[in-house]
């Protein structure tokens, strides 16, 4: 599977900036999940559907971990300039991030990367997610929903408890549907019957996803059969998030060709 760089140029894109941003909020969710709030004007006011931030989780000098955790952006309020992040605890960087409290401040660098770009006359969107990569399709959701174009939403979980979205998209009036391995309604072959089913009579002029591989590859599939634009969300291990590093180069191209950055090639790139 290849994975192709979007076009050269962003359209309307602002430069990041890292502020010191108070917290407005830091709860606890559901399973391993919290939602973080930052006061980020700075950043609210340009973030595109699947850019992220670098978040420092420590708080105090000499505290670790030293390098800053790539999150996206989940939902943005910009008129009140708050991002939301809802971010599952794995590691030590998550871990400390859950002992912000509103007041603190926390170091945000963004927006990053190239956001989701839906050809221009897209209307029909399907938007299929796993786990929390999910994170990175809520914004695309909710304003193409707010354009009016007909969102269909597929919310995929280990269980239950562990998938999120759905009450964001029924906030945001998007029709979501929930799929979890317990009951086996996540698995790939019977996702594929469901969309073919639904879609083939009038396909989706756009396919969204996230860092699944086997939802990935159906996807792929999928934008084959109806001949429509795919493209997906990447997830990498990053230190300096603006291609600096290559620590996050993707090993995706062809051997003769330097991988692309996941954070500035990417995040979102187009499945071939
Ligand atoms: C563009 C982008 C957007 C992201 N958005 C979100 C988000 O909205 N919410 C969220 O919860 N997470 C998101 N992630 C993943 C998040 O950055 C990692 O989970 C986080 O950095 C882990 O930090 P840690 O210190 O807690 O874990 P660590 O102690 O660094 O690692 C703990 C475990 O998690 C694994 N891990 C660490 N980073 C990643 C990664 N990037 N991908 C897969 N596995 C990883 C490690 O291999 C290890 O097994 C995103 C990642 C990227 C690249
Ligand atoms: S994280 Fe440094 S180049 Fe991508």
């Amino acid at each position: 599977m290849m994975l192709q760089p979007l076009a050269a140029e962003i359209p309307s894109r602002i430069l990041p900036v890292c502020i010191d941003a108070p917290v407005l909020g830091n709860q606890y969710v559901s399973d391993r999940y919290w939602m973080l709030r930052l006061d980020a004007p700075e950043i609210a006011t340009g973030v595109r559907p699947g850019q992220f931030v670098l978040l420092t989780p420590s708080q105090t000098p000499g505290e670790g971990p030293s390098l800053p955790r790539p999150m996206a952006v989940y939902d943005v309020d910009r008129a009140d300039g708050a991002i939301d992040i809802l971010y599952g605890v794995v590691g030590s960087g998550t871990t400390q991030l859950t002992r912000f409290r509103p007041g603190d401040r926390m170091t945000a660098v963004g927006p990053l990367g190239r956001p989701f770009e839906p050809p221009s006359d897209a209307t029909r969107l399907l938007v299929v997610g796993r786990g929390i990569g999910i994170c990175s399709l809520t914004l695309l959701a909710r304003e193409r929903a707010e354009r009016g174009h007909a969102v269909t939403v597929l919310l995929s979980g280990r269980h239950r408890g562990a998938i999120i979205g759905a009450d964001f998209c029924d906030a945001v009036g998007v029709h979501a549907r929930q799929l979890c391995d317990e009951d086996g309604s996540s698995d790939v072959e019977s996702i594929r019957r469901l969309l073919v089913e639904q879609y083939d009579p009038a396909p989706p002029d756009f396919v969204a996803t996230c860092g699944s591989k086997r939802l990935l590859a159906l996807c792929r599939d999928l934008g084959r059969r109806w001949t429509c634009e795919v493209q997906v969300s990447v997830e990498a291990h990053m230190a300096c998030g603006l291609g600096y590093c290559h620590g996050c180069a993707a090993g995706e191209v062809g051997r003769d060709e330097e991988s692309p950055l996941v954070c500035a090639t990417g995040p979102v790139f187009r499945v071939s």
